[in-house]
């Protein structure tokens, strides 16, 4: 029997490809939104499936609000599995959430996205598949991937037709359901064709069963892939804006939140995402910029690769000034003294740490031989340990200077017993918890002079840069 040569418009049967932390928190909410579609997420990482469908309190992924989502979904109509075959055939719409790093090798090496997994995945539904698929690209990707998914597919698969639309993710970490539930946008791109059109109405139909029309963007394939570069490329120039002007705060006397709060009482900046900090962290930001300045520079752009590449650079720079300005307030020398750095999180209520700030303030300490002594309410040991791992790897340090290294990172279960006879705390993420800690009770347990560096100004002004206790 010939295929038919016509997309099916009908949905009755998604399939993630990829449950981290964009394919996870999506398709529950896509399941809890549309009962009457199956949703099957499925990984290739069998301990991700497994914890996925383990209890809810050790899911995964830790947001507000998901193991809600996932109890009232799972074993209905939403289901995670490591039977990728299964879950490509029975499905009429395919997202594809897999990760996509920064190159660390060959051509673009440190600028553009390795889509390794993505031509992974789209060879393996092209390998699979018998009946045409509506294929959804969630990750990030660089402008113009989607061409190269439906070439790869088409080589792969004979006589089934795909159409390839863009939806890039908007949620952010430690809000994603939130975000979800409640999108300022949806954006979905198609070709615009018949069946590309009617493909995005597909698409359009699931996010409509919560989300009015109006916000429901649908735009042109390319328009799509480069909005979603723009928009992280934008809030993280918006923190590199007021992070640069931290450094000069701190030379003048200005206070960065008064100037902050000054600036975005003017309606046409406004107010958010001008949180001066230690640093953005994240899969996202870096990657995004990095994988921009590639394209442009790609397309001969050089100006433009080097003003958004500035992003970067300075995100760098407060990075590094934090870790100098520690190590000047305690004298010009960590060497052999205990510092504390609370959280390892790149932001609040999230267990994720990629490319977290902490990560580099660490290594910079270490590096002057400090003992460095971390807690997180939800970051735990091993990820730690990962994190240092994976950058020391990439900075290809010596295995004896690696295994110097570690001997000076110290894991603690509890803020007391890190905080304790600590001659420097440095804050990295801004938990809430670490505001409501009884700080004149810690003071009497840290060394003297006592010095507390707020990356993420949270603590009450007077504790910072300042002797107290
Ligand atoms: C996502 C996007 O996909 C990325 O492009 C965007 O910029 C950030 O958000 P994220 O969900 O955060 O990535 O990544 P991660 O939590 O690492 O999840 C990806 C999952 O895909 C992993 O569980 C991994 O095991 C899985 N995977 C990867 C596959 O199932 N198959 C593969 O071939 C590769
Ligand atoms: C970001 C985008 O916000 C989201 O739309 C996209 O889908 C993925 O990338 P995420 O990285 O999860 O989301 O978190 P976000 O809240 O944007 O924070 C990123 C980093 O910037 C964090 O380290 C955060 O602490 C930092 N930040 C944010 C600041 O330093 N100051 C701010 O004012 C805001």
């Amino acid at each position: 029997m010939a295929f038919k040569k016509t997309i099916i418009m009908k949905i009755k049967n998604i399939c993630c490809i990829g449950a981290g932390y964009v394919g996870g928190p999506t398709m529950s909410v896509i399941a809890l939104k549309n009962p009457q579609i199956t949703v099957t997420v499925v990984d290739i990482n069998k301990d991700r499936i497994d914890a996925w469908n383990g209890p809810l309190e050790s899911l995964p992924i830790f947001e507000p609000g998901l193991s809600e989502v996932v109890e009232q979904t799972r074993g209905k109509n939403l289901f995670f599995s490591t039977d990728i075959d299964s879950a490509i055939k029975k499905a009429e719409m395919i997202f594809i959430s897999v990760n996509t790093p920064t190159k660390t090798y060959g051509e673009g090496k440190g600028f553009a996205s390795d889509l390794t997994y993505i031509e992974q995945s789209a060879r393996h539904i092209g390998r699979v598949a018998n009946t045409d698929k509506i294929i959804v690209e969630k990750s990030t990707l660089p402008v113009r991937t989607a061409e190269k998914i439906k070439e790869v597919l088409d080589a792969e698969s004979g006589d089934n037709k795909f159409e390839i639309l863009s939806n890039p993710e908007f949620l952010a970490e430690g809000t994603a359901i939130e975000d979800l539930l409640n999108a300022d946008r949806v954006l979905i791109g198609g070709d615009e064709t018949d069946s590309g059109k009617k493909a995005v109405d597909a698409l359009v139909k699931i996010y409509n069963s919560w989300l009015p029309k109006e916000r429901i963007l649908t735009t042109n394939v390319w328009s799509s892939e480069l909005s979603k570069l723009a928009a992280n490329a934008m809030l993280a120039q918006r923190i590199s804006s007021i992070n640069s002007l931290s450094a000069l705060c701190e030379k003048t006397g200005a206070n960065i939140d008064e100037l902050s709060k000054a600036i975005g009482m003017d309606s046409r900046i406004g107010s958010k995402f001008l949180k001066a900090s230690v640093g953005f962290g994240g899969s996202c930001f870096q990657k995004d910029i990095l994988n921009l300045v590639y394209l442009c520079k790609y397309y001969g752009l050089e100006e433009v690769a080097e003003y958004w590449h500035q992003v970067v650079k300075i995100n760098d720079f407060q990075k590094q000034r934090f870790a100098k300005n520690i190590i000047e307030g305690l004298n010009g020398t960590v060497n052999k003294k205990k510092i504390t750095i609370l959280g390892w999180a790149f932001k609040k209520d999230t267990n994720d740490s990629r490319e977290s700030s902490s990560i580099y303030v660490t290594h910079h300490l270490l590096e002057e031989g400090g003992e460095v002594h971390i807690y997180d309410p939800m970051v735990k040991e091993n990820q730690i340990l990962d994190d240092l791992s994976y950058l020391w790897e990439s900075l290809e340090i010596s295995d004896n200077l690696k295994e110097k290294y570690f001997k000076n990172v110290h894991f603690h279960e509890n803020h007391l017993t890190a905080l304790n006879k600590a001659y420097a705390v440095a804050i990295l993420t801004e938990w809430d918890e670490f505001i409501t800690y009884d700080w004149s009770k810690i003071n009497s347990t840290l060394m003297k002079p006592i010095r507390v560096f707020d990356g993420r100004n949270i603590i009450n002004e007077k504790y910072v840069f300042k002797n107290i206790g």
